[in-house]
């Protein structure tokens, strides 16, 4: 067993990791069950939730069926966190995580998000400020440093651990590297391998199939693996590592049933916590993830994306089952 505080999640947890525009309640609701132990909302703003910003307050929806649940905030002022933690606190998350990895630069430069990577006395103090405004667990994700020459994370993770956080999330990767490269986790094994860290660290970055999670797994003896841009489109990936851990074998690649039932329950959802209209436009990026690698199912994209009204979709949804055989 894993413990984040009072958390309870089994032995070496699968996460999906908070993705703006992605992790939304219809989303987390296909990961919850297909496995995922631990599941984070979209980050959100301290300032805009402060503001009282309608998209900020939209992101603290949440569900007792996708428990436990992490609300992300992200912020660069000790004042402006504290009472975002007490804003999110009322609605009751399982756990607040604070977002100190977000390498985009409209949040860098306001100094959140992986802004912070370079200023850590200020990132300790921030979190401090997190912890003491709240009786839940506080957790936190990072990246490894803010550039190839100020890779800090072991020294980050002794100072968060001691200022009180519950568990730490790290992906492999600087800053500067935004998304390019590999994910190198040999950090992420050395802060694990610290005896000093009694808290849970999980790693994160670039896990895409069942292999890779047990090597990894092996590898680098982290807690539990965050699983991000793989899920999208794939949220049955959580049943496919499970199913590897357990038995040293793949489960079959979901079928087309698979993946229009998939579809017809995350537009479902979608178009319930959005409303139709929205639902249906916000469902378009997400085709192309569901169907990928199906031969000759351009035309069958271009015309669920071009659509307005759900009940096309969901006919559509069904010649496409006729189409294609099992
Ligand atoms: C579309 C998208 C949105 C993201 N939004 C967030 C976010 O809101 N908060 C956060 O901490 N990380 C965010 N990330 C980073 C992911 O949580 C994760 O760290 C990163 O994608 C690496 O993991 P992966 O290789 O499994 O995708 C986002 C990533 C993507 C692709």
């Amino acid at each position: 067993m894993v413990k984040i505080g009072n958390i309870e999640l089994p032995d070496f947890p699968l996460l999906l990791a908070p993705m703006e525009d992605v992790s939304d309640p219809p989303f987390r609701r296909l990961c919850n069950e297909y496995g995922a132990d631990l599941m984070y909302s979209e980050f959100i703003s301290s300032e805009g939730l402060i503001r009282d910003a309608i998209k900020s307050k939209a992101k603290l929806d949440i569900f007792d069926y996708e428990r436990p649940i992490g609300i992300q905030i992200f912020g660069g002022d000790e004042e402006a966190m504290a009472m975002s933690t007490e804003i999110v606190a009322a609605v009751k998350p399982n756990l607040v995580d604070i977002n100190f990895g977000c390498p985009v630069k409209k949040v860098v430069q306001k100094g959140a998000g992986a802004g912070v990577l370079k200023d850590i006395d200020l990132m300790v103090r921030l979190t401090e400020a997190c912890v003491k405004s709240t009786g839940l667990p506080v957790t936190v994700k990072t990246r490894l440093g803010w550039d190839e020459s100020s890779k800090n994370i072991e020294e980050v993770a002794e100072r968060l651990q001691d200022v009180g956080i519950k568990a730490l999330s790290i992906h492999g990767r600087t800053r500067s590297q935004m998304y390019k490269g590999e994910a190198d986790w040999r950090l992420i094994a050395a802060v694990k391998n610290n005896p000093r860290i009694h808290i849970p660290i999980f790693g994160n970055g670039d896990i895409d199939s069942p292999e890779k999670a047990v090597e990894y797994k092996n590898r680098y003896g982290v807690d539990g693996i965050m699983i991000g841009r793989a899920a999208i489109g794939s949220p049955w990936i959580f049943k496919e590592i499970k199913h590897f851990i357990k038995t040293g074998e793949r489960i079959a690649e979901p079928d087309m049933k698979e993946r229009v039932n998939a579809v017809r329950k995350h537009i479902t959802w979608s178009c319930e916590w959005k409303g139709e209209v929205v639902g249906v436009l916000e469902m378009r990026r997400h085709y192309a993830n569901y169907f990928k690698g199906i031969e000759n199912f351009k035309p069958y994209r271009k015309l669920l994306v071009s659509l307005m009204n759900r009940e096309e979709i969901y006919e559509t949804l069904d010649q496409i089952l006729e189409e294609y055989p099992q």
